[in-house]
């Protein structure tokens, strides 16, 4: 049976690079897995006071993230850290699905994570955060993260070329 793939792409921007490295990845995978993109845009700034009652929009995510056997995590890099978006969400999964129940489990509970990044420069110094995140959010952290720099005629064209090697170590 084909496992679900949970994508969550970094960026909200229209022509987002990560989102093109997903869809290229996506590409890669289909036929082995079912891909689907994690929609947050809906999901706000955290705030303790708006857990309860749940919000439509985060009841959607846990949902979705609840569904998935992995999350494939694209994320931009901004100023040198995880880009807010992201951390936000990750801030809302990671709550206890019970409230009553603080030592209970998240939507993110043992779930099997994975990260690439395309940023302009230094994109690997993001991985050690999202380690560390990630692991302290109790998620299963796999595999060689993927880093790729923008290339130089995207930032004129929009269009994200990555070489052949990265495609094919993925
Ligand atoms: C606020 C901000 C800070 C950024 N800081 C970094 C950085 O520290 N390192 C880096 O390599 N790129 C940095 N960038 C560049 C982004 O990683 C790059 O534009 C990337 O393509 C954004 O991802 P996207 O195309 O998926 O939106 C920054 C961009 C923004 C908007």
């Amino acid at each position: 049976m084909s496992k679900n793939i949970l994508f969550l792409v970094g960026s909200l921007r229209e022509g987002s690079f990560n989102y093109q490295m997903a869809k290229e990845v996506e590409g890669l995978l289909e036929g082995k897995a079912v891909v689907t993109y994690l929609d947050y845009k809906d999901v706000p700034v955290f705030n303790q006071d708006l857990e309860t009652p749940v919000l439509a929009s985060v009841a959607k995510v846990r949902e979705e993230i609840q569904k998935a056997d992995a999350i494939w995590i694209f994320s931009p890099v901004y100023n040198s850290a995880i880009p807010g978006p992201v951390k936000n969400l990750l801030d809302w999964a990671s709550r206890v699905l019970d409230l009553t129940n603080p030592g209970g489990p998240s939507a993110l509970q043992d779930k099997v994570v994975t990260v690439s990044s395309v940023a302009s420069s230094w994109q690997e110094k993001v991985f050690p955060a999202y380690i560390d995140l990630l692991t302290f959010v109790r998620t299963k952290v796999v595999g060689e993260f993927t880093a790729a720099k923008v290339n130089p005629e995207a930032w004129g064209n929009g269009k994200l070329v990555l070489a052949d090697e990265l495609l094919a170590a993925l």
